[in-house]
C-alpha cells in the first residue's frame, strides 16, 4: 500500500526546512477576503462553506502537528477532538484511547479496559496518565497506516492551552468527545469545557452527547456556536437511548439545544450498498428551514466513497457545496482539496477561454467506461476533451478499430469465448494473447468490451464495466467529424509485424481511412499520427496537415529534470504530451496530496507539455477551464517545484549519469523503414514498395534518442523508490 516517496521527499525537506515556499502551497485562503466580488452562496448565512481541518492537514502529517497545522490554518477552521487526561489537561486526538495515534506504547506497554458505551475497549486512556507524561514522553502518530509515517514520533501531543495562547491561533472548533465516560471517572468534563470557552475565542463546541450539550446550552459565549454531533445512523446516543438516525428526524427539537449539526456526510448523499450514490436526503434543506446550520464529514482525498466520482476528491465536495443548497461546512482530513472545490471549482467559476494545454483522453474516458467504446468516446467529448484517441488494431479480416492493445484479453471478454485461439508471439509479447488479426471483426463483436483497472483495489464504475460497443476507425472518424472535437489521436503500433507476418497493411488502412473521411483535405481538426515507430510516422509526412507526435511514456518522474527533455523536444519540432494521468489516489505520489488536480497543475505549469493524456479527461478540464489554472490568478493552484525536488533525492535514488542531456538530434529518433507487406495468400506482389527492406524496427529498440532513455533511467530511480 506504499506509494513512491521521492516526490515526498521535496515536500519533507521544504516543511523541515520551514521555507516559506512548499509545493503545493493552499490556495489564498476562502476565509480571507479575495479579490474576486463576493458571491452568494445557498449556505444558512449566504457566505461560502467553511473547511473544517480535522486535526489540521492529517491526510498527510500526524493529527495536530505543527505541520498538520501549518498547512491548514489560512485555509480552515482546526477541529480538535478532545481528550482529557486525569488532572484535566486538554489535548487533541481522534478517538478514545491514544494508541494508533501516540507513541504511548513506547512509554507504558501497560493496556487498560474500560467500558465506554457498553462496550469494553483496550487500550491506552488519557485520563490515565497526567499531562506532565503526556507532554514529556508522549509524541504523535499518523493515525491511519496507509498515510506515511515519516513525521512520526516527532511532535508532542496537541495541548489546547499551547495552541490557543498562541499570538495567532487558527480558528478553533472543540469537539468534546465521550464526556459521559469522562464524567464517570470523575472529571468535570462541563467545568473543563466551559472553562476553555470563557479564556479563549472559540467557533464552535460540539459534542454527540446530548445532555452535555444541554449543560452548557446558554452558559458559553455567545460568539461560539454549539453544534450537535450526530454519530452513524445506528449508534446510540446516550442521553436518549435512541439511534442518531431517529433523532435526526426531529430537528425542532435539536433546535432548542444546539444551533447546528454536524453529521456523517452519508447523512446528505447516503451510499448504497453497491457503492453508488442514492438519492440526497431533504437534510439541509430542512435544517436550513429551521435556521440549523448542516456540517457534513468524514471526507478524505484517500478514502473510497462512491463510484459516482470517479476517485475525484473535488466532484465529491461539489456535490456537497454546488447544489440548490449548500452545507454550511465540510470536515476533512485534507483541507486543500476543499479550498480549492470552493474558491476554484464551485459557481461554474470557468475561464471565457480553456487553458492551451491539450486535453487527450486514454482511450476516451476510460476511467469511466470501457476503454474505445462509443460509451467512453462520447464520455470524452462531454468531459471537455479537446482530442480524442484511437489505438488502431487490426482484424483478420483487415477491419481497423480501436481498442488499447493488440492482445485482446484485458480489453474484452475474449478469453471466456475465444481461449482456443490464444497463442505466443515473442515479437509482440512475452505471454501468450489472443490477438486481434486473429479474429475476424464479427467474431470481435460478439465478445463485450472490459473496463481496465489500474489499481485492483479501487475498481471503476463496476455497474459498466461491460458495457459499451466496439467501435471501427471510420465510426471513430465519424463520430469526431459528428461531435467537432477540435482533433483526434490515431496511434499506429506494431506496423511492421502486421506487415510482415499477417500481411495486413496497418499504415495503409488509416492513410485510406483518413482520406475517405476527407481528413487530408481540412485544417479545422487536428489529426495526430503518434507511434512508437518513426518510420510509420514518416508515411504520413506527405500530408501536411497532419501532425507527427512522439509520446514519452512517463508518468511520476516529471519533476526529476523533464522540463529540459521537453525542450529539446520541442526544439525538435516534436509536440510533447505526458501520459498517463489518472485520479486513483493510489497512483498519486504523495506531495500530490492524494488530489489528482495537483498533478495536473504541476505538469502544465512546470513542464508546459503540449497536451496531457488521461483517463479521465474531466478532472483535466475542470482544472484547465478554472481561473485557478492561471499562476497569476488570486486564488491559484501552485504546482511543486522540479528544481527543489532534484536536490532532495537521495543520492542512491539519482540516475546514474547526472551528465548534461547531450543535445537531441533528429536522427537520434530514426527507425530503419517499414518491411513490405506480405501477401499471405501467396501469390504476391508487396503491397507497400519499401525502400531496402530493412530488419523490423521493433528491432531497434536502442536506437531510440538519448531523452528517451534518460526518462527511462528517471522512471527506475522513482520504481525503485516505492516499497
Ligand atoms: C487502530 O488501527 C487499527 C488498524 O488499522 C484499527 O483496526 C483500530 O480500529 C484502530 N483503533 C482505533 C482506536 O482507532
Ligand atoms: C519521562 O521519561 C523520563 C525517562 O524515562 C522519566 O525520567 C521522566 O520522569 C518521565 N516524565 C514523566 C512526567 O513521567
Ligand atoms: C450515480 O451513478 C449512478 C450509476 O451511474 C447513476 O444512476 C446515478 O444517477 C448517479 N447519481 C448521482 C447523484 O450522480
Ligand atoms: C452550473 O452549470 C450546470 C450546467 O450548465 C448547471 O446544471 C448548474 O446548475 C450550474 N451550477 C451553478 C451553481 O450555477
Ligand atoms: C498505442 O497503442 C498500443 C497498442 O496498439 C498501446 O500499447 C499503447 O499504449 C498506445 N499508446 C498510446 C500512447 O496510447
Ligand atoms: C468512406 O466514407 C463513407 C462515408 O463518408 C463510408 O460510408 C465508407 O464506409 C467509407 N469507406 C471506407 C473504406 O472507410
Ligand atoms: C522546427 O520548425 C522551425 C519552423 O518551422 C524551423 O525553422 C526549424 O528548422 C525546425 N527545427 C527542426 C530541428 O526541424
Ligand atoms: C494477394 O494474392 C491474391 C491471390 O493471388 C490476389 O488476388 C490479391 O490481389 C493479392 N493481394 C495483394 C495486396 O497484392
Ligand atoms: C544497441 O546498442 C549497442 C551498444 O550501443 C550496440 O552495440 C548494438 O548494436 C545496438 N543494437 C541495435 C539493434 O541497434
Amino acid at each position: 500500500m506504499m506509494r513512491s516517496l521521492c516526490l515526498f521527499s521535496l515536500l519533507l525537506h521544504a516543511t523541515m526546512a520551514q521555507k516559506p515556499a512548499i509545493p503545493n502551497k493552499p490556495v489564498v485562503a476562502p476565509q480571507v477576503p479575495a479579490a474576486t466580488p463576493v458571491q452568494k452562496w445557498p449556505t444558512l448565512s449566504g457566505n461560502e462553506p467553511l473547511v473544517i481541518a480535522r486535526g489540521g492537514f492529517t491526510g498527510l502529517f500526524p493529527e495536530g502537528s505543527p505541520d498538520a497545522i501549518g498547512l491548514s490554518k489560512d485555509i480552515s477552521t482546526f477541529l480538535c477532538n478532545l481528550q482529557l487526561t486525569k488532572d484535566a489537561g486538554a489535548y487533541c486526538l481522534t478517538g478514545t484511547t491514544l494508541d494508533n495515534s501516540t507513541t504511548i506504547a513506547l512509554f507504558d506497554p501497560k493496556e487498560n479496559t474500560y467500558n465506554i458505551n457498553g462496550k469494553d475497549v483496550r487500550g491506552h486512556f488519557s485520563l490515565d496518565y497526567t499531562s506532565a507524561q503526556i507532554d514529556q514522553n508522549v509524541s504523535v502518530n499518523q493515525a491511519i497506516f496507509s498515510r506515511p509515517e515519516f513525521f512520526d514520533g516527532v511532535s508532542p501531543v496537541l495541548n489546547v492551552d499551547a495552541l490557543l495562547e498562541d499570538k495567532a491561533p487558527p480558528k478553533f472548533w472543540l469537539n468534546v468527545q465521550s464526556e459521559a465516560f469522562y464524567s464517570q471517572h470523575g472529571l468535570k468534563v462541563v467545568d473543563i469545557v466551559l472553562e476553555i470557552l470563557k479564556v479563549y475565542p472559540i467557533d464552535f463546541v460540539s459534542s454527540s452527547e446530548i445532555s452535555f450539550l444541554k449543560s452548557i446550552n446558554g452558559k458559553s459565549n455567545k460568539a461560539t456556536k454549539v453544534i450537535f454531533q450526530l454519530l452513524h445512523a445506528t449508534d446510540v446516543e446516550s442521553t436518549t437511548i435512541k439511534p442518531y438516525g431517529e433523532i435526526v428526524k426531529d430537528l425542532l427539537n435539536i433546535k432548542s439545544f444546539a444551533s447546528g449539526i454536524m453529521v456523517p456526510k452519508e447523512y446528505i448523499w447516503p451510499v448504497k450498498p453497491d457503492k453508488y450514490l442514492g438519492l440526497p436526503t431533504t437534510l439541509v434543506a430542512d435544517a436550513h428551514k429551521l435556521g440549523l446550520e448542516v456540517y457534513a464529514s468524514g471526507f478524505a482525498n484517500d478514502f473510497f466513497s462512491s463510484y459516482n466520482y470517479s476517485y475525484d476528491p473535488t466532484a465529491e465536495y461539489l456535490q456537497f457545496i454546488d447544489k440548490e443548497v449548500s452545507v454550511d461546512g465540510v470536515v476533512t482530513d485534507f483541507p486543500v482539496t476543499a479550498s480549492n472545490a470552493i474558491a476554484c471549482f464551485a459557481h461554474n467559476n470557468t475561464l471565457p477561454q480553456k487553458g492551451p494545454t491539450w486535453i487527450i483522453s486514454n482511450n476516451g474516458a476510460s476511467g469511466v467506461y470501457p476503454g474505445s467504446t462509443d460509451l467512453a468516446y462520447n464520455q470524452a467529448i462531454a468531459d471537455g476533451v479537446d482530442i480524442i484517441d484511437c489505438s488502431v488494431q487490426m482484424t483478420k479480416d483487415g477491419v481497423a478499430f480501436c481498442t488499447n492493445s493488440i492482445d485482446l484479453i484485458g480489453t474484452t471478454t475474449a478469453m471466456t469465448k475465444f481461449m482456443s485461439r490464444s497463442s505466443l508471439v515473442p515479437e509482440l509479447q512475452a505471454k501468450s494473447g489472443i490477438f486481434s488479426f486473429d479474429l475476424t471483426w464479427s467474431e470481435i463483436q460478439t465478445l463485450k468490451p472490459q473496463i481496465v483497472n489500474t489499481q485492483s483495489d479501487l475498481p471503476r464504475n463496476p455497474a459498466e464495466k461491460n458495457s459499451g460497443k466496439f467501435v471501427t476507425l471510420p465510426e471513430f472518424l465519424e463520430l469526431a467529424k459528428a461531435k467537432a472535437v477540435a482533433g483526434i489521436l490515431v496511434n499506429i503500433s506494431n506496423a511492421a509485424y502486421l506487415a510482415s507476418k499477417k500481411g495486413l497493411d496497418i499504415v495503409g488502412v488509416v492513410s485510406t481511412a483518413l482520406s475517405n473521411a476527407t481528413f487530408d483535405k481540412q485544417s479545422t481538426q487536428q489529426v495526430l499520427i503518434q507511434s512508437d515507430d518513426s518510420s510509420v510516422l514518416s508515411k504520413f509526412k506527405d500530408i501536411p496537415s497532419y501532425k507527427r507526435v512522439l509520446i514519452i511514456a512517463t508518468t511520476a518522474s516529471v519533476l526529476l529534470g523533464i522540463t529540459n527533455v521537453v525542450k529539446e523536444l520541442k526544439d525538435a519540432n516534436l509536440t510533447v504530451f505526458i501520459r498517463t494521468l489518472r485520479n486513483e489516489y493510489m497512483s498519486l505520489a504523495f506531495d500530490y496530496w492524494s488530489d489528482p488536480t495537483f498533478e495536473i497543475a504541476t505538469y502544465v505549469q512546470t513542464t508546459r507539455v503540449d497536451g496531457l493524456v488521461t483517463d479521465h479527461p474531466a478532472t483535466a478540464s475542470r482544472y484547465l477551464r478554472s481561473p485557478c489554472s492561471d499562476p497569476k490568478h488570486v486564488p491559484t493552484i501552485l504546482p511543486a517545484q522540479p528544481g527543489e525536488l532534484l536536490s532532495t533525492i537521495p543520492a542512491e535514488l539519482l540516475p546514474p549519469s547526472a551528465a548534461p542531456l547531450p543535445p537531441l538530434e533528429v536522427a537520434d529518433v530514426v527507425d530503419p523503414p517499414l518491411p513490405a507487406v506480405v501477401n499471405t495468400t501467396k501469390d504476391v506482389h508487396a503491397a507497400a514498395p519499401a525502400a531496402p527492406v530493412a530488419p523490423s524496427s521493433t528491432a531497434s529498440a536502442n536506437s531510440s534518442n538519448v531523452a528517451l532513455s534518460l526518462v527511462a533511467i528517471l522512471v527506475f530511480a522513482m520504481l525503485s523508490a516505492r516499497h
